[in-house]
This record gives structure tokens, sequence and C-alpha cells, in this order.
């Protein structure tokens, strides 16, 4: 049994990071979408995903685009965010993208990964846009984090482990790190 409010609860539970996905159409126009839900797919090849939502505007021009890039946003950039969350806003003026190959690139993500179309999917009221990353710029800081429908920065604290280091932690033995009752050793 799930009632549509549990659902919504069960997802906001998951944090997630913050995108802004940009493309340009066929008349050179910018289109740009908050999205939450992105999410890496293959290192070799390089793809990732990203969901827009059917009744967004930039729906169909992101479905048909055949190069977008996604720019992961950091704290700063809230405001833009909730700009580019808004349907009709004007969502580039001021915003410092730059134009790149064609599309709109924000220089002043945390990344931007500029993305070549690979698969396209019906999925429900979303589309699943699968694309292969042709080029990546990295920058350093912390990210805006979505949690429980609100904007969140990330504790500066490591749980368990320096950033990056995770992986050596892996195949430790499930015990170690979990109590039975759910609680974490230090
Ligand atoms: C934090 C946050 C995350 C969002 N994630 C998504 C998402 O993953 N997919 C989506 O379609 N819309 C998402 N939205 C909503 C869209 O940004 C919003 O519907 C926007 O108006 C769409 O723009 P458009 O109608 O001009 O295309 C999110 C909004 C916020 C504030």
């Amino acid at each position: 049994m799930m009632d549509a409010d549990s659902f919504r609860r069960a997802l906001g539970s998951f944090p997630s990071g913050v995108t802004i996905v940009t493309t340009s159409d066929a008349d050179g126009e910018a289109w740009g979408i908050t999205v939450s839900a992105f999410c890496s797919v293959s290192l070799s090849p390089p793809l990732v995903l990203f969901c827009p939502a059917v009744s967004a505007r930039s729906h169909e021009v992101l479905r048909r685009a055949e190069r977008y890039a996604i720019n992961v946003l950091r704290p700063e950039h809230r405001t833009l965010a909730l700009r580019c969350a808004k349907a009709g806003a004007d969502k580039f003026a001021r915003a410092g993208f730059r134009t790149e190959g064609g599309v709109p690139v924000l220089p002043s993500a945390l990344a931007s990964l500029v993305c070549r179309a690979s698969a396209r999917y019906d999925a429900g009221d979303h589309s699943i846009l699968v694309g292969e990353v042709e080029s990546v710029q990295v920058n350093d800081g912390p990210p805006l984090v979505y949690f429980d429908r609100e904007f969140r920065e990330l504790s500066p604290a490591p749980l368990l482990a320096p950033p990056g280091l995770v992986d050596r932690y892996r195949d430790r033995p499930l015990c170690e790190a979990d109590g039975a009752d759910g609680s974490h050793a230090a």
C-alpha cells in the first residue's frame, strides 16, 4: 500500500545534488531547467542520465537536443536554481552562462558535463535521457544539496572516511561500520 504523500516523502528522504541542464534549440535560443534527477550511468563509455518531466516547457527541446550540458550547482547558485525551476522565467539574464560548442555552460558551476544525446526513453510522466559525456570542467568546493524538498549544504565533517577515500572502506565487513541497531561507529 502506498499513498502519493508517502511516495513523495520517501523520494525526498534521498538527498541529491542540484543541476541545471542547458541546451540551445535550432534557432539558437537557450533553454535551461533545474534538475535533481541526474545520475551517473557508465564510466566506459562515459554515460550519464537525467529525467525531465513531460510537462516541462523545455521537455521537447531537451528530448530532441543532440547536445546538452549538465551543470552541477554550488550553494551560491540556489537563487539561479529557483529561477530555472520557474516556467517562463528569464533564466539566462545575468546568470553568467557562456556558450561553448553551441551549448550554454555555467563556468562557475562545480562541474559541467557537455553531453551528446545517446538514448531517449519514455518513463511515465518523465523521459530518461542518456548522454555520452564529451567534455567536463570540474572546480573545487562543496555542492548545493537537495533534501526533504529544501536546499541544504553538506556538513563539513566527513563520516567514516576522508573525502575521496570512501573506496578504502569498501571491503571492510559491514559490522565494523554499522551496528545491528542501526548505530554507526565513529
Ligand atoms: C531542486 C529542484 C529539482 C528539480 N528536479 C527536477 C527534475 O529532476 N526533473 C524535472 O523535470 N523537473 C525538476 N524540477 C522542476 C523544474 O525545474 C521546473 O518544473 C521547471 O519549471 C521546468 O522549467 P520549464 O517548464 O521552463 O521547462 C526541479 C525543481 C527544483 C527546485
